[in-house]
């Protein structure tokens, strides 16, 4: 049995209500919140940071799926982990002089390590943060450039999750960018099991049923 974990991401939602709209996501089924964390310098989008997540630790005991879109993962490891983040991925174009430091960093620290791929970063270079004695514990493709939500899946990325999946039978391979009811199914069928939604969850007349569309298709 596959297990879905289901994250909406958090930057589709009313940030000046983050608390009541991370309480309805979990309310409605969600298994995890999505935190998209940019620097404006890695992407050209300006998020949050670790403030935001301490704020919104305090009102809540979700899982919090970080997702660093910054150029120095490793100054965040330390912030991140006192502000409350649950998991920490943080992207390999940016690591490849040091990714062993920051997956001991994180579990260091208490946190679950990720790692994710920009579309133009072949799957092959994930591998040895898979394979090592000190793996990543979740590999995030991404499916859209990252930087911004609402933008459009890119199905070509499949050929990624197939690969990773047919090598790693029990790895999270999390899927980020332009999921919902109509690209799931493609996505589910691939490998993913961890589904990151954002606009089509929050733009959704019944964001419940988009959530349990997503956990179908991949739980079958
Ligand atoms: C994009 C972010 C995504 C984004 C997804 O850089 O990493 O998490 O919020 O939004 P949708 O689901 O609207 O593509
Ligand atoms: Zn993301």
């Amino acid at each position: 049995v596959v297990t879905a974990k289901i994250a909406p991401s958090m930057l589709s939602s009313d940030f000046a209500n983050l608390a009541s709209e991370a309480e309805r996501m979990i309310r409605l089924g969600a298994d995890w919140l999505h935190m998209d964390i940019m620097d404006g310098h890695f992407v050209p989008n300006l998020t949050i940071g670790a403030p935001v997540i301490e704020s919104l630790r305090k009102h809540t005991k979700a899982y919090l799926d970080c997702h660093l879109m910054v150029t120095n993962p490793i100054d965040y490891v330390e912030p991140l982990a006192k502000a409350g983040a649950s998991g920490f991925t943080f992207h390999l174009e940016v690591s490849k002089e040091n990714w062993k430091e920051i997956i001991q960093g994180i579990k260091l620290k208490g946190m679950r390590p990720g790692v994710a791929l920009k579309p133009g970063t072949p799957i092959e270079e994930v591998y040895p943060l898979v394979e090592s004695e000190n793996p990543v514990e979740m590999v995030l493709v991404m499916t859209v450039e990252p930087g911004f939500g609402g933008q459009k899946f890119m199905p070509e990325m499949m050929d990624k999750v197939r690969a990773l999946r047919k090598k790693f039978p029990h790895l999270d391979i999390e899927v980020d960018g332009g999921l919902g009811p109509s690209t799931i199914d493609a996505a589910a069928a691939a490998g993913a099991n961890c589904i990151v939604a954002g606009s089509s969850v929050f733009g959704a007349e019944e964001p419940a049923q988009v959530i349990s569309a997503l956990r179908k298709s991949v739980e079958g």
